[in-house]
């Protein structure tokens, strides 16, 4: 893929705030290493509800569509949660998103930083090695089922047809002949039909990939085991639902769900955005944690083939971590703000940890501590 336009689409809550520092990182990326990046902003989301009445506006799902990637802030807003018959919620605009663009699988690395192993709520021994992936089928399962109601029952019909499974499967499994070698598929196969397709769908890709070895968890097992032995996984492939639930859950072991990642891909588009929602509480006070989206950039960075630029991104949070320059998710007693993080992330991508000795971390600090 090559990466000249980029659609922004900062959402609701902290969206705006940490995309912000994700583009002053691609912004200084691109001067250093004479990429022209473009960036077009889009209205997506609460945000867009407000503006225009609809969370997904043509507008923006054209300029999606005439762009090389996506980069996505968050979404959702508190006054659509209490209203549950709102007939137009934020959420719709991101699923829409998702369908419109066929991002068929999302991607979510599970990675764990050494320094803040003592952060989790699970002890560090059990954490050690934990390095994995979840596959996430994005387009399909009970999200986008048939809805009905009535006034006296509800109901969400979980579909999938083979195709659906096939295509993210084949990632999953080529995904993991290129690490540790260990696909767990997560399922609920003694109960739900659609996980007894995808069980079938599966069992018979294996035979193409004899080198990969193949587990099949029940969903509620692989919620115990995320938390008992984390380090066990490699690849883990879910659908819909189950990736949603487990992703989450899986955030515990990083330490906060601030520093997890994510790319949603198809045949022709990318999207990438933070883990994360939108946290209203933490809207506008400039304390969010943009680690995510400036890690999400790094996964946009590697598929468009830009190593180095990615690989400055991975080692400025790696240094970030080593001298606990953290938001106070992370770091309540030195905390560093939202846009400090950014800058500070900008400086060392651009020149390196010397550079920051000098400039900006002193400022910095001197700023908050
Ligand atoms: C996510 C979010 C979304 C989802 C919501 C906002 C619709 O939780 O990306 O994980 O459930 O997919
Ligand atoms: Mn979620």
């Amino acid at each position: 893929m090559t990466l000249n336009k980029i659609a922004v689409l900062p959402g609701d809550g902290i969206g705006p705030e940490v995309v912000a520092q994700a583009v002053k990182v691609l912004e200084g990326l691109g001067e250093k290493y004479k990429h022209p990046f473009q960036f077009e902003y889009g209205l997506v989301g609460a945000s867009a509800i407000d503006k225009t009445g609809n969370p997904l506006p043509d507008a923006t799902l054209d300029l999606c569509k005439s762009s090389d990637a996506i980069l996505l802030g968050a979404i959702g807003d508190p006054k659509y949660d209490k209203d549950p018959s709102a007939p137009v919620r934020p959420e719709q605009g991101l699923l829409r998103l998702r369908k419109e663009l066929d991002l068929f699988v999302n991607i979510r690395p599970i990675r764990l930083y050494d320094k803040l192993a003592g952060l989790s709520v699970i002890k560090p021994e059990v954490l050690k090695g934990v390095d994995f992936l979840i596959y996430r089928e994005l387009t399909g399962g009970i999200y986008f089922g048939k809805k009905v109601r009535g006034e006296d029952f509800a109901s969400d019909e979980c579909l999938y047809h083979r195709y659906e499974i096939e295509r993210v499967a084949k990632l999953a499994f080529k995904e993991a002949s290129g690490r540790r070698k260990k696909l767990t598929l997560v399922d609920k196969a003694n109960v739900l039909e659609s996980s007894r397709l995808w069980r079938d769908v599966v069992m018979k890709m294996s035979r193409e990939y004899p080198d990969v070895t193949v587990e099949y968890l029940y969903v509620d097992n692989a919620a115990m085991q995320i938390i008992l032995q984390p380090s066990r996984f490699d690849v883990m492939l879910c659908s819909n639902m189950f990736g949603d639930i487990l992703s989450d859950e899986a955030s515990v072991l990083v330490g906060s769900l601030g520093l997890l990642p994510s790319s949603s891909r198809g045949e022709k588009y990318s999207l990438y955005e933070p883990v994360h929602g939108s946290y209203p509480e933490a809207a506008g006070k400039n304390i969010a944690n943009p680690m995510a989206t400036v890690l999400s950039v790094e996964m946009m960075l590697r598929d468009a083939g830009l190593i180095v630029e990615a690989d400055a991104i991975k080692d400025a949070i790696e240094f970030c971590m080593e001298k606990s320059i953290l938001t106070e998710d992370l770091n309540p007693d030195i905390k560093y703000s939202c846009s400090q993080m950014g800058d500070i992330i900008t400086t060392l991508v651009l020149d390196g940890p010397d550079a920051l000795k000098t400039k900006s971390l002193r400022e910095a600090n001197s700023t908050i501590v």
